[in-house]
């Protein structure tokens, strides 16, 4: 089975508001794929419904062949089998940690999986240590800055070790010693085989870690979907897309060519 993410003509609204439409895409294992579209047109929804945290209103979504439904996901058996196979660091950090220390936050995942607390301990500090939050182990995530909450997140993550990673935005709010180490992570990750899915407003991040980029436009559909390469030589498309904004784009020394990774 190499169809990891398969969704079919899934549409979704908030009450009334639309955010996806008729959208059909299809991830394999192993792939890396950025995605890519301005504010509002719908790449976090987009990855909560993969997440299992929304459902199609119309359409489906299949993750590894098997149909996610509401009703599946509230079987705990079956929501507990998903979350060890896919991992999602949400957009906002706040909504994601719940436990009292950081400890705790990173040891969730593991225990639940029922690892024994030697095995957990082991990867909590490996994970501390790839994100050099150790200092951080003792706090309570809730009084943390921004940034370190983004590096729990993060870590909370990768202690489960998932064959799916799903990243909305990961970069925002990292400073630079952090992004590049991010950046750089993703790609051992994706040589270790893992299936990687990234939201982005980052050009520079998208030509470094992945192969493909799906763009998404203001109606809410899929305007592209090509390798990364290709797709970001597509001046037209990007200044059409708002990836990248035309006057800078007319200006010498404002190229596309000169996307820098800065804090947001
Ligand atoms: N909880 C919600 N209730 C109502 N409307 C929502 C909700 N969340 C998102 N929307 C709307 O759905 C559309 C898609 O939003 P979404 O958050 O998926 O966009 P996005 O591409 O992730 O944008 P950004 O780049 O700003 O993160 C937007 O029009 C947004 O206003
Ligand atoms: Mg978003």
């Amino acid at each position: 089975m190499n169809n990891m993410i398969e969704l079919s003509d899934v549409s979704y609204s908030y009450e009334g508001t639309p955010a996806l439409k008729n959208i059909t895409l299809r991830i394999e294992k192993g792939e890396s794929v950025a995605l890519m579209g301005m504010n509002g047109s719908g790449k976090s929804t987009l990855l909560k419904l993969i997440n299992g945290i929304l459902f199609p209103d119309s359409g489906t979504y299949r993750f590894a062949g098997e149909k996610i439904t509401h009703k599946k996901m509230q079987d705990p058996l079956f929501s507990k089998r998903f979350h060890q196979k896919i991992g999602f660091v949400f957009q906002n950090a706040d909504t994601q940690l719940f436990c009292a220390d950081v400890y705790d936050e990173i040891a969730f995942g593991p225990r639940q999986m029922g690892l024994d607390e030697d095995e957990t301990e082991k990867r909590v500090e490996d994970c501390l240590s790839l994100l050099s939050i150790e200092a951080l182990r003792h706090r309570q995530p809730y009084h943390l800055s921004g940034g370190e909450k983004r590096k729990v997140a993060i870590a909370s993550v990768l202690s489960l070790n998932p064959e799916v990673l799903v990243f909305d935005e990961p970069l925002l709010g990292l400073d630079p010693r952090t992004q590049r180490w991010f950046v750089s992570f993703l790609m051992k990750l994706h040589e270790a085989g893992k299936t990687l899915l990234v939201s982005t407003h980052n050009l520079e991040m998208v030509q470094e870690m992945a192969e493909r980029a799906v763009l998404f436009d203001e109606s809410h559909t899929i305007a592209a979907d090509r390798p990364a390469g290709e797709l970001l030589k597509d001046v037209d498309l990007l200044i059409r897309t708002n990836l990248v904004d035309e006057y800078y784009h007319h200006h010498p020394g404002a190229g596309h060519q000169h996307f820098h990774i800065h804090p947001f």
